[in-house]
């Protein structure tokens, strides 16, 4: 997330994806990461040809459910 927004402030555009870890282990041999270090993921960063529409957000009630619970 902290890459995200850094690529973003210096004009960048980036993208996290998981699909790549589907080819994990070439990946890992080819870049030579070893133990510890593992891919979790990859990031795709360029610079924008132009600017991305704004798009709006989701009204809060329909991604956030409240659980009002006893315990
Ligand atoms: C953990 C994680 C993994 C993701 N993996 C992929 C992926 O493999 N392929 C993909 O197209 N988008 C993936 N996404 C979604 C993109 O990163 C991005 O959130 C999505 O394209 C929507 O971008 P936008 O809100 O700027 O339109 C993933 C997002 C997260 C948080």
């Amino acid at each position: 997330m902290t890459l995200l927004l850094q690529a973003h402030a210096e004009g960048l555009g980036a993208c996290m994806m998981a699909g790549p870890i589907v080819a994990k282990t070439e990946i890992q041999a080819l870049l030579g990461i070893h133990e510890p270090w593992r891919m979790v993921g990859a990031i795709a960063m360029g610079y924008p040809t132009g600017e991305a529409p704004v798009r709006g957000r989701k009204p809060v009630d329909r991604v956030v459910q409240w659980i009002d619970e006893e315990i």
